[in-house]
């Protein structure tokens, strides 16, 4: 699953015998990639949106494990521009029912962050490793980026484009007050860990850093996802598929 069609147009081309189902004004797109049946999807942009498309995919597909990749605005220290987020957990900043609960605390389940499966996230993070070193150093130097770091852990969702530096700042300084530190921030990734979680079905996640969040983050934003974002994800998936 991805939000934008630019993220995962690479993956199309990679169906065997493609099938399209249109389901919740979603396209679903079935077929085979390296003897695996695999479904690829848009979650569309926000929270709401993207649990309905995992819904479906659980609900209509019996699909066993999902996997995210896209983009994210970097917003922990060293988080730059280029860089990929393999997500070990994930929060909604913009989740606050206090005082009834915690803030950030999902009403009713206890806590506020959801972990991604380990097993999973472990062979999205070696795939992540793989498929990186496989695009090679000359394709980030073309781009001007410097070699993507690989980050693990903590991953903020809501329904904002984050694109002030004071707003960034602020988000992430209440999140470490309440005792979590997030590395990127997006607008799925929670909603998708969490029906994840009501389905006991694996969920892994990886976004590469678009922008700081800052007031650039939606210069070349598409160009970003075209021209990198896009080829990481192939180049990760390729990988994870082949050892799946
Ligand atoms: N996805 C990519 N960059 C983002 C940002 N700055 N805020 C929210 N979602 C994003």
């Amino acid at each position: 699953m991805s939000a934008l069609l630019d993220e995962q147009r690479g993956l199309l081309e990679q169906l065997v015998n493609p099938q399209r189902v249109r389901r919740a004004g979603r396209t679903f797109w079935c077929g085979q990639w390296a003897g695996q049946e695999v479904v690829l999807v848009l979650s569309k942009v926000g929270k709401v949106a993207a649990a309905t498309t995992t819904t479906v995919l659980i609900e209509a597909f019996d699909v066993k494990r999902v996997v995210f990749t896209g983009v994210a605005g970097g917003v922990g220290a060293g988080v730059k521009v280029g860089d990929v987020v393999v997500a070990e957990a994930f929060i909604q900043h913009d989740l606050n029912s206090a005082p009834l609960f915690p803030r950030y605390e999902i009403p009713l389940y206890g806590r506020a962050t959801l972990d991604c499966d380990p097993a999973l996230s472990a062979a999205l993070l070696a795939a992540t490793h793989l498929g990186l070193a496989g695009v090679g150093d000359h394709f980030h130097r073309s781009l001007l980026l410097e070699a993507p770091v690989v980050h693990r852990g903590l991953i903020a969702s809501g329904d904002q484009f984050v694109c002030d530096p004071s707003a960034a700042a602020l988000m992430r300084a209440d999140l470490q007050a309440a005792g979590h530190e997030p590395l990127a921030v997006e607008m799925e990734g929670a909603a998708v860990a969490q029906v994840c979680h009501d389905y006991g079905v694996p969920f892994a996640a990886m976004r590469t850093i678009s922008d700081r969040a800052d007031a650039q983050a939606h210069l070349d934003f598409s160009a970003f996802v075209t021209q990198v974002a896009s080829p990481y994800a192939l180049a990760v998936l390729g990988q994870f598929i082949k050892h799946q």
